[in-house]
């Protein structure tokens, strides 16, 4: 079953070569590898035309550096779905709105005067300063935990009795993250970034990731310290609940995104809305790129509101792709996603992924205007009673 699943037949081929645009059939890649070794482990990944191959870690790399995208759903083999519709009695249905108004403007004003960018630089140096945060290293454990400590002291410092944090362990090494605000409600509000950091020329190498995604990561960390200084939602008086997540392992196929929006979706767990924040720092045209594929609609109306209020640039509509970051975890979970990147994605940054993706080409300009918007879209949604 191992192997053999592997040697696949031409018509996969073909399949992969009619619906995976701009790559090349997966198979040329996997077929790389004649016999794999009886003791090296096989990995399950889901392409985007639904089709799954077991492959090796070097075939998975491989698959990368040609872009070809994919969700590794080894250990989420069964995907489970919430359904957000929640049925009352007599087939009454309460369907979700997401705001078409503001109403926080002035608090979320005053939370945007504390969002300290000089907290966000500190930060990224530190996090970008490990050899990397490879989700299988012990630099990447040790990232994750220097992230835990700063997260726990920032709800230490706010004195909140109503902020906690959690580390959800995974089947490698590097753990994800979980900071809540509980609010009067369990309907909870989440934004999302990656921790960890890849080389793809050879994945335990050096890679500073600043961009992808210690800025993103970093990014929500500052609008974690900031909200916190709200003394309703410190207080946990907002009616809905916040979540931040820093998750582990994207970069080899959206593991640990997976592994907490499948464990949402079985516990019933209602996920009002996630704002996915995956490269933030650099923005060559000073402008959001405003992702569509694989995000929600009615979210994203919501969300351009917040970019026209709280933040100084503009966006433009771009596509990422298929399983390119965590939010595709939460739409695959039957949550509403959005992803605000840093600009189009035919603009984004070219170091990632190498040993130049560091601080050095940070605009941290840049960084703020997603702060902003972070800042509005959670207090917003943290008193939207309809949600
Ligand atoms: N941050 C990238 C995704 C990205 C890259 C978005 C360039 C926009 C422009 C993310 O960390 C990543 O590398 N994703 C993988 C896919 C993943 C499922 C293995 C990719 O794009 O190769
Ligand atoms: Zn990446």
């Amino acid at each position: 079953m191992r192997s053999s699943a592997i040697l696949l037949p031409a018509l996969a081929a073909t399949a992969f070569a009619c619906n995976l645009e701009s790559s090349p059939n997966v198979d040329r890649f996997i077929r790389l590898r004649a016999v794999s070794p009886e003791s090296e482990p096989l990995y399950t990944l889901e392409f985007e035309d639904g089709s799954t191959r077991q492959v090796t870690d070097d075939e998975r790399w491989e698959l990368k550096r040609a872009h070809v995208r994919f969700f590794d759903i080894t250990d989420e083999p069964v995907t489970a779905t919430y359904s957000s519709v929640s049925r009352t009695t007599n087939d009454e249905v309460s369907i979700a709105a997401f705001p078409t108004a503001l109403t926080q403007v002035s608090q979320v004003n005053t939370l945007i005067s504390r969002y300290t960018i000089a907290n966000v630089r500190t930060n990224l140096q530190r996090f970008s300063s490990f050899y990397n945060r490879y989700y299988r290293a012990t630099t990447g454990v040790e990232s994750a935990q220097w992230l835990f400590d700063q997260v726990s002291a920032i709800i230490s410092a706010s004195g909140s009795s109503r902020a906690s944090v959690r580390k959800v362990t995974h089947s490698f090494s590097q753990f994800s993250v979980v900071a809540t605000i509980q609010g009067t409600s369990a309907k909870t509000v989440v934004v999302g970034a990656h921790q960890d950091s890849i080389n793809s020329r050879s994945p335990t190498g050096e890679a500073a990731g600043a961009d992808d995604d210690g800025s993103g990561s970093m990014a929500i960390l500052e609008a974690f310290r900031t909200i916190l200084t709200d003394s309703r939602i410190s207080a946990g008086q907002a009616p809905n609940t916040l979540e931040f997540h820093w998750y582990a392992g994207e970069e080899a196929g959206l593991l640990g995104s997976q592994a907490i929006f499948q464990q949402y979706a079985r516990d019933g767990k209602n996920v009002a809305a996630m704002l996915n924040q995956d490269m933030v720092g650099y923005s060559p045209r000073n402008q959001f790129g405003l992702i569509t594929d694989n995000t929600n609609a009615q979210l994203n109306a919501f969300t351009r509101l917040v970019i026209g209020r709280y933040a100084s640039i503009g966006f433009v509509e771009t596509r990422c792709g298929y399983a390119c970051s965590d939010h595709a975890s939460a739409t695959r979970s039957g949550y509403p996603a959005s992803f605000v990147f840093e600009g189009a994605f035919a603009n984004s940054n070219p170091s990632i992924h190498t040993t130049s993706d560091t601080i050095a080409n940070i605009n941290f300009n840049h960084i703020y205007e997603h702060g902003k918007l972070i800042l509005g879209f959670l207090t917003e949604l943290a008193f939207s009673p309809n949600i």
